[in-house]
């Protein structure tokens, strides 16, 4: 028999109620059960990061993660960054400075940096290379990455 259980989610502002499997990791609660397909699943290890939400605002895997762990909590991806259709900095970045190539590792590192912005709004060029080392890209070489990052720091601090 299926060890179901009710969990609650709020992904992107939205709340949903649903009834998952405890074995269900949240990624394929968020892709499969809620349609948020912009959460990538790359190893389903925890090695690449392409799966990296935020959970009640910290990066998380979310391939290591059972949706029953997040019950409860406040779940970002990468659908919530742009609003009334605009990108946000962070993605007009990533664009700006062809920071991707075939994208499939782009929504993990979008949320990646948000999390890490959001706590060091003043980090160097070699700290940014240091975070995004969390994540794998096979195609950019990561300097578009780095460059969008740091872009977007400093057009932060001068907003501010
Ligand atoms: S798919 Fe989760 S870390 Fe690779
Ligand atoms: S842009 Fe292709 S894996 Fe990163």
């Amino acid at each position: 028999m299926k060890d179901l259980q009710l969990i609650t989610l709020t992904v992107n502002g939205t709340e949903h109620e649903l009834v998952v499997e405890s074995r269900r990791t949240l990624a394929d609660v968020l892709r499969h059960d809620l349609g948020y397909t912009g959460t990538h699943l790359g190893c389903e290890h925890g090695i690449c990061g392409a799966c990296t939400v935020l959970i009640d605002g910290s990066p998380a895997r979310a391939c290591l993660t059972f949706g029953v762990q997040a019950d409860g909590c406040s779940i970002s991806t990468v659908e919530g960054l742009a609003s009334d259709g605009e990108l946000s900095d962070l993605q007009r970045a990533f664009s700006e400075r062809h920071a991707l190539q075939c994208g499939f590792c782009t929504p993990g590192f979008l949320m990646l940096a948000e999390a890490y912005l959001a706590e060091y709004p003043n980090p160097s060029t070699e700290e940014v290379r240091e975070v995004v080392a969390a994540n794998l890209c096979r195609c950019t070489g990561y300097q578009g990455i780095v460059e969008a990052i740091s872009d977007v720091a400093r057009s932060r601090r001068e907003s501010r």
